[in-house]
């Protein structure tokens, strides 16, 4: 029999405080005006002084293993994509992601990919399962990017929010609910677009660092490259798989700019039904940004077993990617 790797189940956690841009006013010199204009985004959530990355992404990971019908014990392996992790290092937020779910000797690692994380985190389980090593895998895209963010930039400050999104990722021999394709790659030559530096620490050894160990970004850059890449590699994966825009019942991608959604949208010919966008109430919450528009239109009835999705990212590294895929919720 052909096995296959499904996608069982999607949820998000999006925390408490919610941040509209007029709050952004009193701190910055900036306007709501412009931050609706130039990015589509009307609040975003901040996580409280107290939640980690992996606080939401245990919250997400629970409802996503909850609505796979699955249980703790039957979780194979757990993988979280994030930028903001609870540590630098080590332990991994994954680990302590298990723990907060209680799944014990079973292996947890994190990656980092930035926004492209949730369909790295695809490749990796369709990957694991294909090669009949794992039944069930839990994934996870976690982020508490306000932990990264420098509150006196506003070039970035105003554009990202907290959240998380998680998914159970199954073996099945159905190929109608399956991951049918998954495309990712990187340019590490961009590296300087996006970047959050690392503090180093003053010594008798080093030299003093002039570092800032917040996000950096190089917008427009970011942008120009970023609308290109992923008309190129969304065309390129419709085509590899014979699918047309009409086949999809769902365009799902990263919510960093409506203005680049459009963009990207509009070249490929879908329709405003097709295209979800989420950006302008959660703002751009890097890894977790697909699963959390997927389970938007999961929890508004709209998505439906069997529905076709096309999810597309690009984000810090420079990394990219897409992926075609049935909902098999
Ligand atoms: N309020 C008011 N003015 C602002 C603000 C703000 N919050 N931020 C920047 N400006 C000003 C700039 O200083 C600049 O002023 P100047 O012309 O006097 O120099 C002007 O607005 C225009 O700035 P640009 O950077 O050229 O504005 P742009 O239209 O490019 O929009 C933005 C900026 C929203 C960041 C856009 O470039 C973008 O969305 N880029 C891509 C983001 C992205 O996709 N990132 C990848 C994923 S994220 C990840 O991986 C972590």
């Amino acid at each position: 029999m052909e096995r296959y790797a499904s996608l069982k189940s999607i949820a998000s956690y999006v925390p408490k405080r919610c941040v509209k841009n007029a709050d952004f006013e009193k701190i910055l010199d900036t306007s709501d005006t412009w931050i609706q204009k130039r990015t589509g985004i009307l609040e975003r959530y901040f996580a409280s002084d107290d939640q980690n990355s992996s606080d939401l992404g245990a919250e997400a990971g629970r409802i996503a293993l909850e609505r796979s019908g699955l249980q703790t014990k039957d979780i194979d392996l757990v993988m979280v994509a994030t930028l903001s992790p609870d540590y630098l290092g080590m332990p991994s937020t994954a680990c302590l992601i298990s723990a907060k779910l209680g799944i014990r000797d079973r292996p947890a690692f994190d990656i980092t990919t930035a926004c492209t994380g949730f369909i790295y985190l695809l490749s990796l389980a369709k990957a694991f399962i294909l090669s009949g090593t794992y039944e069930h895998i839990l994934i996870i895209g976690a982020e508490k990017v306000s932990s990264v963010l420098d509150f006196e930039d506003r070039s970035t400050c105003v554009l990202f929010g907290d959240g998380a999104g998680a998914a159970v990722v199954s073996a099945s021999c159905d190929k109608k609910n399956s991951i049918v394709d998954v495309h990712i790659s990187s340019d590490g030559t961009y590296c300087d677009l996006l970047s959050t530096p690392r503090v180093v620490r003053q010594s008798h050894f080093l030299k003093q660092s002039s570092l800032s160990p917040y996000l950096q970004m190089k917008g427009n850059e970011t942008f120009k490259l970023g609308v290109k890449t992923l008309a190129n590699d969304v065309e390129k994966i419709m085509k590899k798989n014979n699918v047309s825009s009409e086949d999809i019942d769902f365009f799902i991608p990263h919510q960093a700019n409506l203005r680049i959604i459009s963009a990207v949208g509009e070249q490929l010919n879908f329709s405003s039904e097709q295209v979800v966008i989420t950006v302008q109430k959660y703002g751009n919450t890097s890894a977790a940004s697909i699963p959390m528009a997927m389970n938007d239109i999961y929890e508004s009835g709209k998505l439906k077993n069997g529905d076709l999705m096309l999810l597309d990212a690009f984000g810090g590294g420079v990394t990219w990617g897409s992926a075609l895929l049935y909902f098999g919720g």
